[in-house]
C-alpha cells in the first residue's frame, strides 16, 4: 500500500492535492498534517472538516508556543526584515515541514507532499526540510503545472467548497505573526489594494484617539504588556488586535523572491510592527555603537537565511548564537504610541541603559566640555590635509 504525508492547510491548493495524489499519483492513503501556527480558528476548523471528508487520516498539531519561542523570538532579536517584509510566512514553513516529517517518521511513511507552486519561495522552504530525509518529495501543483482557475473547477468537481471566487481570488496565508495576501488584481503592482483585502487592520483613521501600549522586554524578547507579565502567544495576539484597530502594520511592496522573480506582496502584521519598532528602540538605549553597527550585518544575514528557509544551515545557528549573546542586556520597556496607521516609540527605560542623562545634559557639569577640544582638533583631519598640502580633490 502506498501512503503519503501531505502538509495540509485546508486551503484551496492543499485541498486539491488530496484527490490529485490519489488520481494522478496513485497513492492509496493520504495522511494530512495541519499545523496550528496561529491561523484563524475558522481556517483550522475548515481544514479539519475537509480533511475528514477527503483524507484517510488527519493530524492537527498545535505548534503556536513553539512557533513563538523558536521562530518569532529569534526573529525579534534579529529585528528580522527582508526588504521590509516581517517574514511571517517564511519562518512558519520550516516548522510546518518539520511536523509533517515527524508524522511520516512515526508512521514509517516514505512520501512527503506539499501544495506549493513552482513560482514561489515556499516550495524551497518545505523542501529544504523534506529533502533532508530519505523520503520522496511530491509537489503536485508544480509537477502538474496547475493554474488557479483549473484548481477551482477541479475542487468543485470533487465536492470541495471553495471560498475563493474568480472576482475575489486572493491567496491568503495567515499565522500569528502576519497575514500575507497575494493574487488576482494585486498581481498588477500599479493596482491599489482595495480595502477588502485587509482582515486584521482597520483603515487608518486620523479621528481615532491615539493609544499608548508599553512593552516590557527581557533579554531581547517581549515579556509584558502594560506592566502585566504575559506569554508570547497571548501578547502577540493582543497586540494584533490593538494595533489592528489603529490600522498599524500594513505593507504593500515589491519583493525579490529567491528564484529571482519580483512579486507584488501585501501584508498585515500589527504586533510585528509594534514589537520590532519597540525592540530596535530599546537596543539603541542599551547596546554600544559598535554593537549596533555590527549587528545590522548579522540582521541582514539572518533575515536572508530566514527568507530562504535555510534554518538548518549551520550559519543560521551561528547567527542565533551571536544574537542571544547580544540580547543579554536588552531589558527594559518601551512606550509605543499607536495612531493612524503608525506605531511610534515615545519613551524607553532600562536598568541596563548605556545612556547617562547626567553626562549628556545641557545643564550638567559632570563632564568638562573642554576635554573634547583635542578630539575635535583631529576630527576631519585628513580632509584638511588636502588643503594644507594644496592637493586637488578628485
Ligand atoms: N511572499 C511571501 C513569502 O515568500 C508570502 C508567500 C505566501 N503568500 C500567500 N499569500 N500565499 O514569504
Amino acid at each position: 500500500m502506498s501512503e503519503v504525508v501531505l502538509a495540509y492547510s485546508g486551503g484551496l491548493d492543499t485541498s486539491v492535492c488530496i484527490p490529485l495524489l490519489k488520481e494522478r499519483y496513485g497513492f492509496d492513503r493520504i495522511v494530512t498534517v495541519l499545523v496550528d501556527v496561529g491561523q484563524p480558528r475558522s481556517d483550522i476548523e475548515r481544514g479539519n472538516n475537509r480533511a475528514k471528508q477527503l483524507a484517510n487520516e488527519h493530524y492537527v498539531i498545535d505548534a503556536r508556543e513553539e512557533f513563538v519561542k523558536e521562530y518569532i523570538f529569534p526573529l525579534i532579536k534579529a529585528n528580522g526584515s527582508y526588504e521590509g517584509y516581517v517574514l511571517g510566512t517564511a519562518i512558519a514553513r520550516p516548522l510546518i515541514a518539520k511536523k509533517a516529517v515527524e508524522i511520516a517518521m512515526q508512521k514509517g511513511i516514505k512520501n512527503l507532499a506539499h501544495g506549493c507552486t513552482g513560482r514561489g519561495n515556499d516550495q524551497l522552504r518545505f523542501e529544504a526540510i523534506f529533502r533532508a530525509t530519505d523520503c520522496r518529495v511530491i509537489a503536485p501543483m508544480r509537477e502538474l503545472d496547475l493554474a488557479r482557475e483549473w484548481e477551482i473547477d477541479y475542487a468543485r468537481e470533487h465536492g470541495i467548497e471553495v471560498p475563493v471566487t474568480r472576482d475575489k481570488p486572493w491567496s491568503i496565508d495567515e499565522n500569528i505573526w502576519s497575514r500575507s495576501i497575494e493574487g488576482g488584481k494585486l498581481e498588477d503592482p500599479y493596482f491599489e489594494p482595495p480595502e477588502e483585502i485587509y482582515g486584521w487592520t482597520k483603515r487608518p483613521d486620523a479621528n481615532r484617539k491615539a493609544q499608548i501600549v508599553e512593552i516590557g522586554f527581557a533579554q531581547g524578547v517581549p515579556v509584558s504588556l502594560d506592566g502585566v507579565p504575559m506569554g508570547g502567544v497571548e501578547l502577540i495576539e493582543k497586540l494584533n488586535l490593538i494595533g489592528g484597530e489603529h490600522g498599524v502594520g500594513r505593507t504593500d511592496m515589491v519583493e525579490d523572491r529567491v528564484l529571482g522573480l519580483k512579486a507584488r506582496e501585501n501584508y498585515e502584521h500589527p504586533a510585528a510592527t509594534i514589537l520590532l519598532a519597540a525592540h530596535r528602540d530599546l537596543e539603541h538605549l542599551v547596546l554600544s555603537r559598535a554593537e549596533l553597527r555590527f549587528k545590522v550585518m548579522v540582521e541582514e544575514a539572518w533575515s536572508e537565511m530566514a527568507y530562504m528557509g535555510l534554518v538548518e544551515d549551520p550559519l543560521y545557528s551561528d547567527l542565533n548564537a551571536f544574537l542571544d549573546q547580544s540580547q543579554k542586556r536588552v531589558n527594559g520597556s518601551v512606550k509605543m504610541k499607536l495612531y493612524c496607521g503608525n506605531a511610534i516609540s515615545v519613551g524607553r527605560q532600562s536598568p541596563d541603559a548605556l545612556y547617562s542623562q547626567d553626562m549628556v545634559s545641557f545643564d550638567s557639569q559632570t563632564l568638562s566640555q573642554k576635554d573634547s577640544e583635542g578630539f575635535a582638533k583631529y576630527h576631519g583631519f585628513q580632509a584638511r590635509l588636502l588643503k594644507i598640502k594644496g592637493l586637488k580633490r578628485t
